[in-house]
């Protein structure tokens, strides 16, 4: 196809079951099928951080503000020590979830907590080149999810978390993707952006 290696940093983004690491996944081997070097990483991240937000996303009884904080933290030491890296060695990176993930969820989780926060305590982190929000209706992508369900993963805060993805969009830019189609047609379009991207 014919396209140049350069460093991207793409961002897929979306409510719990939308589809971001199935994408993510799809993307780096469509990429890596086309000779180009990427490296597919997500938030939260495999440091130590990243290990007890999971963790965390299990428990309640932890405060909005304490998972903002950690959420900011991770992503500081992954972009630093992982994502900069990469990008500087010229590779494409995707990252499933990204800073708008903690605009979207650590603001609706807590009328304390304002996304102008969020962007200060984020504000040493590099930001995406492209940022693609894939869009769907909580009621489907949770009967997609099985196992035990983590804690923001219940339609009246999936419902908030869609509205606010799709207002900043529009605010941002970024693209938007319908995802309850079937997932071919919904990695074409993914990969018709990037192409686009990776054209310029
Ligand atoms: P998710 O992609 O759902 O992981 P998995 O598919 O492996 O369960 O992401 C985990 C959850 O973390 C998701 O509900 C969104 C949440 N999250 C935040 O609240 N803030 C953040 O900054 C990030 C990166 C994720």
């Amino acid at each position: 196809m014919n396209l140049t290696q350069k460093s991207v940093f793409i961002v897929l983004e979306g409510l719990d079951g939308s589809g971001t690491t199935t994408h993510s996944r799809l993307l780096e081997g469509f990429l890596k099928n086309e000779k180009l070097k990427v490296h597919l990483t997500q938030e939260p991240s495999k440091n130590e951080i990243g290990v007890l937000l999971r963790k965390f996303l299990k428990d309640n009884s932890i405060p909005p503000t304490t998972d903002a904080l950690l959420f900011a933290a991770d992503r500081d030491l992954h972009y630093h020590n992982e994502i900069k890296k990469k990008l500087d060695e010229g590779y494409i990176v995707i990252s499933d979830r990204y800073l708008e993930s903690s605009i979207i969820y650590q603001s609706l989780q807590s009328d304390e907590i304002s996304i102008d926060w969020i962007e200060e305590l984020n504000k040493f982190v590099g930001q995406p080149d492209l940022t693609i929000i894939l869009d769907i209706d909580p009621r489907i992508s949770l009967a997609r999810k099985s196992g035990a369900l983590e804690k923001f993963e219940e339609t009246p805060f999936l419902d908030k978390v869609r509205d606010l993805y799709l207002k900043r969009a529009k605010k941002k830019g970024y693209f938007v993707i319908n995802t309850d189609d079937i997932i071919e047609f919904t990695q074409k379009q993914i990969q018709k952006i990037v192409i686009n991207k990776l054209k310029k």
